[in-house]
């Protein structure tokens, strides 16, 4: 018995939501077929489209896997091949899609012992072997869907966030890899009072705008204080793709997770595509490849 799965990518943070803010695009993801086997334990059979470790404890998948099978006991085994598009590095959750992914997966074929948000518990142990941090931003929306809130890690609670049905994400993946542990060894361990106090102005403003579709507090919402400025830094054309972003009708724009993605998030399909051209000219004006993704938030 298998199972095939779409494993969305995800953009974590959302500008004023460091580490607690995600959503789940729609169209941009990898697949994953996760099969039963008479072997126990977990196996990852076959890797396609990246260059990753198919040993299960290096594996981010597999680790995620492991870290649900302690829990349960089973008198059988699981393989898992993965067909990555989702480049490593990249901003969009890929070892999220992943982690998700595997178990998710083996929930189906147990007959789903474990509710959605109680799988992130053991996605979020791909993400530490990944970064070295098992945050639950980008594992939670590929898990649930949409807009996600985790209001707390310990103990750790999910929060589904409804948003409109015409919000769209575009982004843009610069072709250069950062590291989401490198983006995080740039960071302050400390914040002022006065950042703060933006910061959680913006959080609240945000998810009172996401659930009263108020576009003009969604953008307004979209700012980040703390993290932005220092990892903007390591991303080619930041600024110019955001001032574009904004200039072509987007609500708001920031760098996406960890970057060197950057989204921007828009009313309606056809401005989204609008962003994703004036983005496409930013990079092609500095000779740098890039990937565009438009997509619904689902
Ligand atoms: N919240 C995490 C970070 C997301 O920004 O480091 C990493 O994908």
């Amino acid at each position: 018995k298998e199972i095939k799965l779409f494993c969305p990518a995800t953009i974590a943070n959302l500008s004023c939501g460091f580490d607690v803010l995600g959503l789940c695009l729609e169209t941009a993801g990898d697949e994953m077929i996760v099969r039963k086997s008479d072997q126990k334990g977990v196996r990852i059979t076959k890797i396609v489209g990246a260059d990753l470790p198919l040993e299960t404890e290096k594996n981010v998948a597999g680790v995620a896997a492991l870290a649900m099978l302690e829990t349960i006991e089973t008198d059988f085994g699981f393989e898992i091949e993965i067909y990555k598009n989702i480049k490593a590095g990249s901003g969009i959750g890929s070892s999220a899609a992943s982690s998700a992914g595997a178990v998710f997966g083996i929930n189906e074929l147990l007959g789903r012992p474990f509710s959605r948000k109680e799988l992130v518990q053991f996605a979020m142990q791909g993400e530490k072997l990944a970064s070295g941090n098992a945050h639950a931003d980008n594992v939670a929306p590929a898990l649930l869907g949409g807009f996600t809130l985790v209001r707390s890690y310990n103990p750790l609670d999910i929060i589904k966030i409804d948003s409109p049905e015409e919000l769209y994400a575009t982004v843009v993946h610069p072709q250069i890899e950062l590291k989401t542990s490198d983006a995080r060894s740039v960071l302050k361990q400390n914040v002022s009072l006065k950042s703060a106090i933006m910061q959680w102005g913006n959080v609240g403003g945000l998810i009172a705008g996401l659930y009263t579709k108020d576009y003009d507090l969604i953008g307004r919402s979209l700012h980040d204080e703390i993290v932005e400025p220092l990892r903007s830094v390591l991303i080619p054309g930041f600024d110019l793709i955001k001032q574009a972003a904004l200039e072509n009708g987007a609500l708001g724009s920031g760098i996406s997770g960890s970057g060197p993605s950057i989204f921007a998030l828009s009313r309606g399909k056809e401005t989204a595509e609008k962003i994703g051209k004036a983005m496409s000219e930013v990079y092609d004006n500095i000779d740098l490849p890039y990937e565009i993704h438009v997509s619904k938030i689902n």
